[in-house]
């Protein structure tokens, strides 16, 4: 407690997320790192099930889309009073829709949301959402990529776990942040360790020099050279915007 690295936020980053399938949270998030976050109160999931929402005897959640079509669409008296309870109890946190139509999730927008209260998330199955929830309750939509997964689920957990390694104390090395991929604008550099030979293998010898300039320079010319051949998309926006 009187470890000034540790100590507590005064309130837990507040992650809520809407799901017919409560029983996949906290999943992969309570591992590690993360899950010892979680139990140490510096963050906080609350998963929500729509299924109590449903309507009629049957708690439907979805229905046939209007105009035709293959699928199902979820309702949107369903999902608006699921949303206003959660809402309700959280009135500070953006709301988000998981959907591959959204804006892109990236390491910016990551930042900007792990800076401030928690996210309320709405994690989608079927075909999609009755359109007018979003609209209605004004639901910023983010995809976590150019590929369509089978609900939301999955991208929710992307999205807090990019978040909740952000918040100060998670990680046990937080000077290893600014180093990694994205945070400097460049992919990240090749890493070794023990063995010094590896099947024929060796360390590269600028890392075994002890020189440290020589080692970044190295570094840096590596993670330069990655960034060209895989992504020099990112390498246009870096020199646009240094950090
Ligand atoms: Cl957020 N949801 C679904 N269903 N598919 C996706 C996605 C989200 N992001 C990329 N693909």
């Amino acid at each position: 407690m009187s470890d000034p690295d540790n100590t507590p936020r005064v309130r837990p980053w507040q992650t809520v997320v809407l799901t017919l399938f409560p029983e996949l949270f906290p999943g992969p998030l309570g591992a590690s790192l993360l899950g010892d976050a979680l139990e140490a109160g510096l963050w906080s999931l609350e998963a929500i099930g729509l299924r109590e929402f449903g309507s009629g005897r049957h708690k439907s959640v979805d229905d046939t889309p209007a105009g035709g079509g293959a699928g199902m669409v979820m309702r949107a008296d369903v999902l608006g009073a699921a949303f206003d309870a959660a809402r309700a109890r959280h009135a500070d946190l953006p709301a988000i829709y998981l959907s591959p139509r959204g804006e892109l999730l990236t390491q910016d927008l990551v930042r900007e949301l792990a800076a401030g209260p928690g996210v309320l998330l709405l994690a989608g199955r079927y075909e999609g959402v009755d359109q007018r929830v979003i609209e209605a309750r004004n639901l910023r939509e983010v995809s976590i990529g150019d590929y369509v997964l089978a609900g939301g689920e999955v991208a929710a957990m992307v999205l807090i776990e990019a978040a909740v390694r952000l918040l100060p104390g998670v990680l046990g090395q937080p000077a290893s942040l600014g180093e990694e991929t994205f945070e400097a604008g460049l992919l990240e550099y090749p890493q070794y360790t023990r063995p010094r030979d590896w099947e024929g293998r060796p360390i590269p010898d600028v890392l075994l020099s002890g020189d440290h300039a020589r080692v970044a320079r190295w570094r840096r010319a590596e993670a330069e050279r990655l960034t060209r051949e895989r992504r020099p998309d990112l390498l246009a926006r870096s020199r646009r915007k240094p950090q």
